[in-house]
C-alpha cells in the first residue's frame, strides 16, 4: 500500500516536470520564430506597404481591416491573408468573384483587380496585413509577385 502511494507521488512529479519542459520548449521555439520573422521584415516594407494599403485596400477592408459586413470581408484573422502566399498574391493581381467564406461568414461580391499596383508595392501591402490587424505571417516578396503576374 505504501509503495503504490510512493509511486504515485514520483509519477506525478515525474509528469509535472515533463509537461513543464514540454511548455518551456515550445514557448521557446514559438518565441524565436517570430523574432526571427519579424527581424527579416524592414520598417520601410511596413512603411511602404501602409501607405499601399491606405491608397488601394482601405476603402473596402477599412482601416481596422475589418472589412464591411455582408460586403467585404475582413482581412484580420482571414487564413486568406496569413495562408498560401500563391493565393493572396493571385487575389490582388486577379481580383476576386467567387463566394468566399471568412471567419464564419460567405462574402458574394466582387473585388476588381489591382494589377495596376507594381510588383513591390504588392509585395509590400501583402506583407503588411499579413503583419498587422493581429495577424503574424511570413513576408511577401516583389519576386513572388512578377512570377505569378499573368496567370489565372
Ligand atoms: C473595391 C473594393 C475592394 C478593394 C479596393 C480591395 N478589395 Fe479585397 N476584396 C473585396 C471583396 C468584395 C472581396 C470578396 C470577393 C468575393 O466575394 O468574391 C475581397 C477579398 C479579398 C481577399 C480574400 C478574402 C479575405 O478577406 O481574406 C483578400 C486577401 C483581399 N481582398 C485583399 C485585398 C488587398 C490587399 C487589397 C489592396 C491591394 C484589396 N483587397 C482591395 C473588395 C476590395
Amino acid at each position: 500500500m505504501r509503495a503504490i502511494f510512493k509511486t504515485a507521488i514520483i509519477a506525478a512529479a515525474v509528469s509535472t516536470t515533463l509537461t513543464a519542459a514540454a511548455q518551456h520548449k515550445s514557448k521557446t521555439k514559438s518565441g524565436s520564430k517570430a523574432a526571427k520573422s519579424s527581424a527579416l521584415i524592414s520598417a520601410a516594407t511596413l512603411a511602404n506597404g501602409q501607405k499601399v494599403y491606405g491608397q488601394s485596400c482601405i476603402t473596402c477592408h477599412m482601416v481596422t481591416g475589418l472589412g464591411v459586413p455582408n460586403m467585404n470581408p475582413p482581412l484580420a484573422g482571414s487564413p486568406f491573408v496569413t495562408g498560401d502566399k500563391t493565393k493572396l498574391i493571385k487575389i490582388v493581381l486577379n481580383g476576386l468573384s467567387e463566394d468566399v467564406e471568412v471567419n464564419g461568414q460567405t462574402y458574394s461580391n466582387n473585388m476588381p483587380s489591382q494589377d495596376y499596383l507594381k510588383d513591390q508595392d504588392i509585395a509590400d501591402v501583402l506583407t503588411y496585413v499579413r503583419n498587422n490587424f493581429g495577424n503574424k505571417a511570413t513576408a511577401v516578396t516583389a519576386s513572388e509577385v512578377k512570377a505569378l503576374r499573368g496567370k489565372k
